[in-house]
């Protein structure tokens, strides 16, 4: 059978042919463009004005590598929410054409499920509990009673979102993350930053707080900051993936989201689950940011458990759907 993945939830403009074979899939195409900037943060005008732009040729990229064509296909999954509604929009209606031009079944797939689905077939983790850390969402999620149930989370902003209002303070630009990375190599000396953690919850508006007036202090070495900042605000995510690891008594830790792409955040998980005799997993990187690979996974599992196709007027978005709204009837 073969999927064709899109996702439009936000900064990235993805689409993915895979091939599913049972319980396997194999990913035939996996194409995307990212909307990126220099120094200004993200306008949900401009963002859907790029994805339009770009539309026809990644339909081209991804048949084109996939060799097949768009009457192969045999079922659409489009990103349904969460995400921000006038790109999510953009997505709902490309699955629509197709469905009404061809006559494809189409779902639609919650965004933070696919995370953790992909990695589900992607790597050796069966029932981990997810961190997943992207841009707009810090959640830790774990199946539990027929759900995806949220059992820790960011009290205000997203951690990527965090790291990237940083960047732009410093002018970066968009993403910040990488490059806050490279800076942090380069710290020598940890810098006292306020530590927040309720739980299995965090909270990081006041350490923005704290470390805008840093900054605008110029007292200190950017490179220290940088380092300090993934030191603090990883030691709580990794904090707050333990307890919820010791709550669920599951033994397997898998990371999702682009912040996951991190590499001290990766060895921080390694850590953690080594001294408790648990695993970390992560799949590679194209299928932990955006991707619309992951999409289409969750769309044929879904599909192959008989979650009914959607008709033409209900294929809306959901722009705040929540995790545990989603029954999970594949598992
Ligand atoms: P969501 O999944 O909530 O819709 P998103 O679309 O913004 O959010 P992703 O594409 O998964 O998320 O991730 C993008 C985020 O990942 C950006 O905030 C970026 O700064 C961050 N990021 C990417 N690489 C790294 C890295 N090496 N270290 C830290 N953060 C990173
Ligand atoms: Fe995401």
């Amino acid at each position: 059978m073969l999927i064709l993945g899109i996702e439009s939830t936000a900064h990235t403009l993805g689409v993915s042919i895979v091939e599913r074979h049972g319980e396997r899939y194999v990913v035939r195409s996996n194409e995307k463009r990212v909307y990126t900037t220099h120094g200004e943060g993200l306008i949900p005008a401009k963002i859907s004005e790029h994805h339009i732009s770009v539309i026809d040729e990644l339909f081209r990229d991804a048949l084109g590598k996939a060799s097949v064509m768009l009457d192969d296909i045999d079922l659409v999954a489009y990103s349904i929410g969460p995400g921000i509604g006038h790109t999510l929009r953009i997505g709902a209606a490309i699955a629509r054409s197709i469905a009404l031009q061809r006559g494809k079944p189409v779902v639609g797939v919650n965004h933070c499920i696919a995370h953790l689905e992909v990695g589900r077939v992607l790597t050796p983790a069966r029932d981990p509990v997810l961190l997943y850390v992207s841009g707009a969402n810090t959640q830790i999620i774990a199946f539990d009673a027929g759900r995806y149930r949220i059992f820790g989370e960011t009290l205000d902003m997203g951690v990527g979102n965090f790291i990237d209002s940083i960047g732009r303070l410093l002018g970066i630009g968009f993403p910040a993350g990488p490059r806050i990375e490279e800076l942090a190599r380069k710290g020598e000396r940890y810098i006292e930053l306020p530590y927040t953690i309720k739980g299995m919850d965090i909270s990081l508006g006041g350490l923005y707080t704290n470390i805008k007036q840093k900054i605008e202090l110029k007292k200190y070495r950017i490179e220290d900051l940088a380092y300090s900042i993934q030191e603090t605000v990883f030691a709580m995510l990794i904090e707050a993936a333990e307890r919820a690891m010791a709550h669920t008594g599951k033994d397997e830790l898998l990371l999702g989201g682009g912040v996951a792409c991190n590499s001290r955040l990766q060895e921080m998980a390694r850590i953690m689950t080594k001294e408790r005799g648990a695993k970390s997993f992560a799949p590679e990187k194209q299928f932990l940011l955006d991707n619309a690979a992951m999409i289409a996974i969750t769309g044929g599992m879904m599909h192959a458990a008989g979650v009914q196709p959607l008709k033409p007027r209900d294929m809306i978005i959901k722009p705040y759907q929540r995790t545990e709204e989603v029954e999970v009837i594949w598992r």
